[in-house]
């Protein structure tokens, strides 16, 4: 990406119809639009994704004697692939709409959906869990938290891949459309998971920092990554604001196969003691 843009674009995030992603009302409306976490924009990635990182490294931890819990499963897509590896694979998720599409997709019987608050009491019985994860959903080892203790077996494996922001440039082609980051902002990552496994009481095992390379295949692509979850309304405004300026600085800087940005993802797993 060559030149730095100066203009400062339409901020969605300071209009009034936003929605901070993520929240309970955000997870909600696309759960109704679309039955589960999907992203819609249009992109091309660059080999291996992160998903594919996280999915290999748990399942080198299964046997088919294995009980498994995702929690935070959304529509219950990257769980299933795990079924026939294991002996019992359980999907959480608060949001209903999510577990009805997970319901509906599987049809395998060594896995269950089922909507659950993670932040509450879970379901489930004591040391019952060989491995705990989470793809950027509840992460259960908190400081003072015990249900996520309580459920996985001494020996167990807890895992989380969260995603840590996309730049690779973007930040700095669309101000006001995306605020940069710090410079240190891979660091930053890093800290977070040392702190939330320090605090976790888990053994750390492992901690990765994943650069995964994607190709935002239209200006519309970049408009839409930022309104994902977003009303029809304020998309509206977004479209009439900004698509002029981000066709013109989209097409100075792609590459035949797409806008060049980065996602970073940590990656962390601890063992229960
Ligand atoms: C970023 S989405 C990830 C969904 C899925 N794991 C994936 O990677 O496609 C986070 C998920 O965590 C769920 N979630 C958030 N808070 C939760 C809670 N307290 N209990 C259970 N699920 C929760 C959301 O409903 C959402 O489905």
């Amino acid at each position: 990406m060559s030149e730095r843009n100066p203009k400062l674009l339409f901020d969605p995030m300071k209009h009034p119809e936003w929605i901070p992603p993520q929240t309970a009302i955000w997870y909600t409306n696309l759960a109704l639009e679309t039955g589960g976490y999907k992203y819609p924009w249009k992109s091309e990635f660059e080999e291996p994704r992160a998903e594919m990182i996280f999915a290999n490294k748990i399942s080198s931890y299964l046997s088919n004697s294995s009980r498994v819990l995702d929690v935070g499963c959304g529509h219950g897509e990257f769980t299933t692939a795990f079924a026939h590896k294991v002996k019992e694979v359980i999907g959480i998720d608060l949001i209903e709409g999510f577990i009805s599409s997970a319901k509906k997709r599987n049809t395998n019987d060594s896995i269950n959906f089922i909507v659950v608050d993670a932040d509450q009491k879970l379901p489930f019985p004591d040391d019952h869990f060989d491995v705990v994860y989470t793809k950027k959903g509840p992460w259960l080892y908190h400081k003072g938290i015990d249900e996520g203790h309580r459920v996985i077996k001494s020996g167990g494996i807890a895992m989380g891949l969260y995603h840590g922001g996309t730049d690779g440039g973007l930040r700095k082609l669309f101000p006001g459309l995306y605020t940069p980051f710090r410079d240190d902002h891979v660091e930053i990552i890093k800290i977070e998971c040392e702190r939330k496994l320090f605090e976790s009481s888990l053994e750390k095992v492992e901690i990765q920092i994943i650069e995964e390379v994607e190709y935002l295949s239209s200006p519309e692509d970049v408009l839409i990554k930022k309104c994902f979850g977003q009303n029809e309304k304020l998309k509206e405004i977004v479209w009439r604001e900004c698509l002029n300026d981000v066709e013109e600085i989209f097409y100075k800087n792609a590459t035949p196969k797409g806008l060049k940005v980065i996602n970073y993802h940590s990656l962390m797993i601890g063992k229960a003691i």
